[in-house]
Formats: structure tokens, C-alpha cells, sequence
């Protein structure tokens, strides 16, 4: 059975940030809720001239400037988002168009809240797998700005950003385990955004809980299909090298690995007492789970991208320590749809880096007022001029006759 799955990875998140203890400042809350009550340092903040489209391009652009994918390879451009810019044109056909894709090439968005970028790297794998590829490969882009109300309790939970990857039959990076994931799906109003509306809406607490149960459910689902040949009888820290969760803000994945670990090992009926457990947890979330938030950290929630943002930190900073290793990843989209699943480190994991941690490293900080500013505007000013800094390739210029026009930079 031919492995398939990531073969090259880049990432982007735009030019500002604004920082949580800003935002504290400003909406009068102690810092402390946001830093240590969310794990939240900063979040990346999108101007008025950066959207799904641009995010996403920008994203994808260096995997073909420095040769790791030709034009005409790619058969199957899948790009997953809860930003959409249209309600008929997809993200994808913009981002084919400004990557200048070959033409032979389906182009689809999905939508499944947060989940659409599994359900993308899925459909990908699959079509690979399935032979339909014809030794093509498929690009598969999560994109999203994360934006919600002015003072509501899920503002410090904002962000933006895209993570583009190359799917294929040579899995460098990721060989990915599609065949014995486990899902679990469940009609909530946890989360959601109105068609017209700009922010989304969200029940806070209930969107924990609801992650939570689904966490449960798919790891249920993942149990039944792997037949006891991944897991057998041992703890899930002794199988997983790696936990990668949907990461809205940091103290969600610690909240999901204490889930997890709790629900493995009930279903495997050990007894711990609760010191013991506690220390089990601590211990594993501080060498598998930690390390690979760094990015998160900073950039905040970038929704269909926030598990493969978590991703790239791993194969940055860990990957080459990590090949041949595998790996456990949990997608939970709002609604809601959850997948969790098994991967493998490749041979090259580690060799190129995401470029994710030259742009953060790059971005302005900008003051609370700047923001609100940046947030309000719907579009970009019409005499923009792109900032020096800015290291993206495109830039969104603005609605000419109700068509959203873009232009490399
Ligand atoms: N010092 C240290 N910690 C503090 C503190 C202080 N001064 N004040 C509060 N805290 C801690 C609290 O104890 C709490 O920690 P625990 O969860 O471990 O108990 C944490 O800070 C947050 O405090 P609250 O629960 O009181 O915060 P809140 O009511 O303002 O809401 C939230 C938090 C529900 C996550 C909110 O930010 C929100 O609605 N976010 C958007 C929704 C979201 O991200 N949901 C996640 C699951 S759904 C999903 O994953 C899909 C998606 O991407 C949206």
C-alpha cells in the first residue's frame, strides 16, 4: 500500500500584531486571563488589503517560485475556509488564477468551519490514493481571518493566516494515516457566522464542551478503526511521539490533551489515582503537546489553518528529530465535524522550514486603536501603497463593479 500525503509545506500570516496585553489594556481585563487563563501572546492582525484569497496565495506562491512543485503538477487545488470572499466564486479559482496553476486542475472551496482544511488534506489524500491523480498531485490551502466583536469574550481569540501543502504519493514530510482516521459529527450552534455578517458569533463555553465531546467521539471512531494495531494496550504517550490539536488559543489544546488522556484510559481500564493522572498529563503535554504551540501562541486562531499552523511549528523545530515518528492530530470544526487521525514523520521532515518563523519574526506590533482601525475598514484604501515589510506577493485592491480585484505586489 503506496504511502500518501504532505509533501512540501508554507506558511503566512500578515505584516501586524497586535498584542494580548494591548488588548487587555484596552478592553480593561488583567493580562494575566489572556496570557495564562488563554496561553496567548499575540495575535496576527489582517489590514484591509489582505484576505482568504491573498493569505492563501501568499501561502502557496513560494512552493512554486523555489521549485518544490511545477504548475502544470498540480491536478487538484482544494482550498478550505470559513472567510469566504463570494458566495459563488471560490477562494480556490482566485488563488489558481493568481498562482497561474494549470488550467487541467479542479478547484473547489470547502466549508466546515474549522475543520474544512482536514477535510481538504482528506479529499486530497484520497484522490491520490485512489489513482484518479494520474501521478498529479493536489495543493491544498487552509486560509482564514478569525474576527469576532469589539469586547466580546472571544475578541483575545482572534487571528489570521493560510498554510499551503502539496499532497502527493511522496510524502516527504507527513505520510498520512487516511484510511484509519476516526470522525464524529453532531448538529450544535456552538460557533457560527450569518451569511452577511463580517464576525462571527459564538457561544463560548458550550463551543469548549462541544470540542470536547467531539474530541471523545473521534478518538472513539479512530479506536474502532485502527483495531487495536496502533494503539494495542498502551498509554497514547507511549504511541504518539506528537499531539497536534485544533488550537483556537494554547490552553484549548492543554483542556484537549487531559481529555484525551482521561478518555484512553478509562476505555482502556486503568485506574490512576488523581495525582497520578495529573502528573501523566503534565508531563506529557509539557514534551509532546507544548513545544508545538509556539506558533500559535503568536498568531491566535487561524481557524481552518490552526492544526496545521501547529503543524509546521512541529516540522520547524522538531521535524528532523522526529522522522519516522508518528504522530496524533485532532481537527474540530464548529457545527460540528471532528476528525482525529494518525501520521508519520518523513524522510525530509525538518529540511524546509515553513518561512513562518521569518514573518513573525518581521511583523509591526500595532497599538489597540490602529487595530480597530485596520478592523473597520472593509476595504483598502484606494491609493494604497503596500508597506515596506511587506512580505507577501499579493495584495487585495478593492470591488471594481462588484468583482474583487487582486494584484501581485
Ligand atoms: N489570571 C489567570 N487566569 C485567568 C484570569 C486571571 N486574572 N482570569 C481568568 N483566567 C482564566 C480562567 O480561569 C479560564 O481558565 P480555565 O478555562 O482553565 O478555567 C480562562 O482564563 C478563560 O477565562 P474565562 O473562561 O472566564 O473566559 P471567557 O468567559 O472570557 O471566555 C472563551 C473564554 C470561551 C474561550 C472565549 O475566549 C471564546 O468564546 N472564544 C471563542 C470560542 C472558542 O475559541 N472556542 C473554542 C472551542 S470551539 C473551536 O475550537 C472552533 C473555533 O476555532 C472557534
Amino acid at each position: 500500500m503506496n504511502d500518501v500525503g504532505i509533501e512540501s509545506l508554507g506558511a503566512y500570516v500578515p505584516m501586524y500584531s497586535l498584542a494580548l496585553d494591548e488588548l487587555a489594556r484596552g478592553r480593561g481585563v488583567d493580562p494575566r486571563k489572556y496570557r495564562a487563563g488563554l496561553g496567548l501572546e499575540t495575535m496576527a492582525i489582517a489590514p484591509p488589503w489582505e484576505d482568504a484569497v491573498t493569505l492563501a496565495a501568499n501561502a502557496a506562491a513560494p512552493l512554486f517560485e523555489d521549485g518544490r512543485v511545477a504548475r502544470d503538477e498540480i491536478g487538484l487545488l482544494l482550498v478550505a475556509t470559513e472567510s469566504a470572499v463570494d458566495h459563488a466564486r471560490p477562494v480556490a479559482s482566485f488563488v489558481h488564477e493568481l498562482l497561474r496553476v494549470h488550467p487541467a486542475c479542479r478547484t473547489v472551496e470547502l466549508k466546515h468551519a474549522c475543520y474544512g482544511g482536514t477535510a481538504a488534506l482528506m479529499t486530497a489524500a484520497q484522490w491520490i490514493a485512489s489513482g484518479a491523480a494520474r501521478g498529479r498531485k493536489a495543493l491544498v490551502v487552509a486560509t482564514d481571518v478569525a474576527r469576532y466583536g469589539f469586547g466580546t469574550a472571544g475578541e483575545p481569540t482572534q487571528g489570521a493566516g493560510a498554510v499551503a501543502m502539496v499532497v502527493s504519493s511522496v510524502p516527504w514530510l507527513l505520510a498520512v494515516d487516511f484510511r484509519r482516521s476516526g470522525s464524529f459529527a453532531e448538529g450544535v450552534f456552538d460557533f457560527w457566522r450569518p451569511l452577511e455578517r463580517r464576525e462571527a458569533l459564538v457561544d463560548g463555553k458550550y463551543s469548549v464542551d462541544c470540542y470536547l465531546r467531539a474530541l471523545e467521539g473521534a478518538y472513539d471512531d479512530f479506536r474502532a478503526a485502527d483495531g487495536g494495531r496502533t494503539v494495542g494496550g498502551r498509554p497514547l504517550p507511549d504511541v504518539f511521539r506528537a499531539f497536534l490539536y485544533h488550537t483556537p488559543f494554547p490552553k484549548m489544546a492543554w483542556k484537549a490533551h487531559d481529555r484525551l488522556l482521561d478518555v484512553d484510559a478509562r476505555r482502556r481500564g486503568e485506574e490512576l489515582d488523581e495525582a497520578e493522572r495529573e502528573r501523566r498529563v503534565a508531563d506529557s503535554f509539557a514534551s509532546q503537546v507544548a513545544p508545538h504551540l509556539a506558533f500559535a501562541r503568536l498568531v491566535g486562531n487561524t481557524y481552518t489553518a490552526s492544526l496545521y499552523v501547529g503543524l509546521a511549528a512541529l516540522l520547524d523545530a522538531a521535524g528532523e528529530r522526529l522522522r519516522g515518528e508518528r504522530i496524533a492530530l485532532f481537527s474540530y470544526g464548529s457545527g460540528c465535524c471532528a476528525e482525529f487521525f494518525a501520521a508519520t514523520l518523513g524522510a525530509g521532515a525538518g529540511a524546509s522550514p515553513s518561512g513562518l518563523a521569518g514573518l513573525l519574526a518581521s511583523r509591526r506590533a500595532v497599538a489597540l486603536e490602529e487595530y480597530e482601525a485596520m478592523r473597520a475598514a472593509t476595504e483598502p484604501d484606494a491609493s494604497l501603497r503596500v508597506p515596506d515589510g511587506f512580505r507577501g506577493r499579493f495584495v487585495y485592491r478593492g470591488s471594481e463593479d462588484e468583482r474583487r480585484r487582486y494584484r501581485p505586489v
